[in-house]
This record gives C-alpha cells, structure tokens and sequence, in this order.
C-alpha cells in the first residue's frame, strides 16, 4: 500500500484511508488531507471494488479513523450499457466500505451526485427533496448512497456536481481541447447547474473533518455523530454548459491556439447522448453552510483559480 504522508505533523496521529487515488477528487484529497494525519492511498490492484475481498482486506489491515470513498465509475453514458458493474462500483463497494468502516469504528466520507434527481425542480435541490435518477449512473449512486445509510450509523455523503479540474477527463479540459481542433463548438445551453472545483472539494472536506475531529478523546463516530448524514456541496451560482464553456473559453491560457472561432447554443434536444441528464442540476449548499459553517466560492472564481494554475 502507498502511504502519501508520514504523519509527522499529525494532530491526532489518525489515519485517513482514500480511496480513488489518481481521480479527480482523491489525487487533491492526498493533498489535502495529509496535514491531518497518516495518508494510505491504495492502487486499484490493491484496493478493486469490484473485488470484495480487497475492500475487507485493505480496511481491515489499515484500521483507519476515516474512510474518504472518491473511487467511482463515472462513464455516465457508458453506464448505460454497463449496469452491473456501474452498480458493484457506486452500490454495493460503499455499502460493503460502510460495513467495514462500522466494524473499525471509521468513519465514512463518500461522495455522490446531482444526478440523483430528476431535474424537473424550478429551484435548487435540498437534501430532503425526493431522488428520481434518469440513468444508471444516478441509480447506481443513489443505491450507493442508501447503502451507506443502512449498513452505518455514521457517515457524511457530499453530493457534488460538474467536477473539473486541471487533471482527469472533464468538461473543461474537454472544451479546451475541442477548442484547439474545432472551428465551432455546439454547446448545450439547456442543462444548469454548478461547475465544481475538485480541489475546492478536497481542501472543504479536510475542512469539514479538521473541525470534526477536533475534538480531544473523541473516537471519530462519536466526533462526526451530531454531522452525519448528506449535504450538498458545490460551487456557488448556477450556470449552464453553454455559459461555463464561454467562461473558460475567455480565460483559457492558451487562446491563440484556438481554432474555434464559434461557440453556439443548443438545447440539450439536438445533443442527444445515450444517458438522459437533469436539466436543473443546481444544489442548495444551505445545510452545509448553516450546520458546518462552510461555503465554497462562486464558480467564476473558481475558474481563475483554475486557469491561473494552468497558465
Ligand atoms: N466528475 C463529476 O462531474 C462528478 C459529479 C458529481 C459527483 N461526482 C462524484 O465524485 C466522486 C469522485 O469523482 P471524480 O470526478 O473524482 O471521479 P474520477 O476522476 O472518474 O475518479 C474515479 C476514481 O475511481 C477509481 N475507480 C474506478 N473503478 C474502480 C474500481 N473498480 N476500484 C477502485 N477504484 C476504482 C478510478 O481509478 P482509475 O483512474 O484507475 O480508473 C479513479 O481513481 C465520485 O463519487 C463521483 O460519483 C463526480
């Protein structure tokens, strides 16, 4: 197994268990999280969750304070055809992740979606609101996230949305890349919701579990026992694909290397994919502001901070 920090300037000496290591959110979370503590980060051939075992295995030999789940299979239009395993990936490994966290005394962080929900709300979502996922990969996490809230008493799930970032396959490398090769690029114009900084989410959930957890004594489920349950977490604004491809568009660094001279709206109706998406993806952030004290950054601001990266 990988450690990815020493410890040495641990608060509590506690271990946080990452699973997910090189995607999105989890390569940021090693970052993230190691001021707080011991960081394992296990490799897909050790940690697969379509093997059970290995889920068992690496808990059990790690006794961590907190699981953090960022592994995900998150092909949303390949799902479709791919249900079963979209499903032992975000259903059944985090329900097994909660078991196992439970029988260690961990607590588990796990991430999941906008798209439990249909997108036919006029306002942004609460946690209250009733799921209706439109395709496997929202099923499949919704099941993930039941999972979880029957197999551990407790447990924080962050529904996140649109995560980009300077790494991994997303919308704003996508649009990036597009942009060198296209002379226009359609862009759906129909769908809203909030872009969503990976980092951003990893530097609020070493946030979130810094606060939690610092409490002397307290073993870490009676720590997060007054938090548990599900938040949503996302950049501030509501914006749709159309308008963040504008955005990034402007302020990508590498501008005069564009070929795309048109950017044009559409609706989602003349952009058929195989797995039908929200058209309102928007996520009230209100709980998590009021009951943690936490709120992340517009989205434009976001961007810059990402493009200053880049450039
Ligand atoms: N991306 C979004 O727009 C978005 C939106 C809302 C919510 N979320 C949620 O946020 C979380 C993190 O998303 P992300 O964007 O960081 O995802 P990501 O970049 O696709 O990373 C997913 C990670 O899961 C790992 N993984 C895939 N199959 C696995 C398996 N069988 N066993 C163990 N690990 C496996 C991948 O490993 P490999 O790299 O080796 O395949 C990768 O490290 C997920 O729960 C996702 O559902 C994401």
């Amino acid at each position: 197994m990988c450690p990815e920090s020493d410890g040495s300037s641990a608060s509590a000496g506690r271990t946080f268990l990452v699973t997910g290591r090189d995607g999105q959110i989890g390569y940021e979370l090693r970052r993230a999280l190691a001021p707080l503590g011991h960081v394992i980060a296990p490799t897909l051939e050790e940690l697969d969750f379509t093997r059970p075992d290995s889920i068992r295995a690496v808990v059990r030999a790690s006794r961590p304070a907190v699981i953090v789940n960022a592994a995900a299979y998150t092909a949303v239009d390949r799902a479709e055809s791919e249900p079963a395993l979209c499903s032992a990936i975000n259903a059944d490994a985090p329900g097994l992740l909660a078991e196992e966290a439970e029988r260690v005394g961990a607590v588990l962080v796990h991430y999941s979606t906008d798209y439990v929900f249909d997108g036919t709300k006029g306002t942004p979502y609460v946690e209250t609101d009733a799921p209706n996922p439109l395709n496997v990969y929202g099923a499949t996490k919704l099941a993930g996230e039941q999972a979880i809230a029957s197999a551990s008493s407790v447990f924080l799930i962050l529904r996140t949305a649109r995560v980009y970032g300077a790494r991994g396959d997303n919308f704003m490398r996508t649009m990036m890349r597009f942009a060198r090769e296209k002379p226009e690029l359609r862009v759906v114009c129909d769908q809203v919701g909030a872009p969503t900084w990976s980092r951003s989410l990893a530097e609020a959930t070493a946030l979130v579990l810094a606060r939690l957890l610092g409490v002397d004594g307290l073993p870490p489920g009676e720590a997060v026992a007054p938090w548990s349950g599900i938040y949503h977490l996302t950049a501030a604004g509501i914006t749709s694909w159309y308008e963040f491809a504008r955005a990034i568009l402007e302020a990508d660094p590498n501008r005069a290397a564009h070929r795309c001279t048109s950017l044009v709206p559409v609706p989602a109706s003349e952009y058929p994919t195989l797995a039908r998406r929200p058209p309102n993806s928007a996520l009230d952030n209100g709980k998590l502001r009021e009951k943690l004290g936490l709120a992340l950054p517009h989205w434009r601001e976001q961007l810059a901070l990402v493009m200053e990266d880049l450039a």
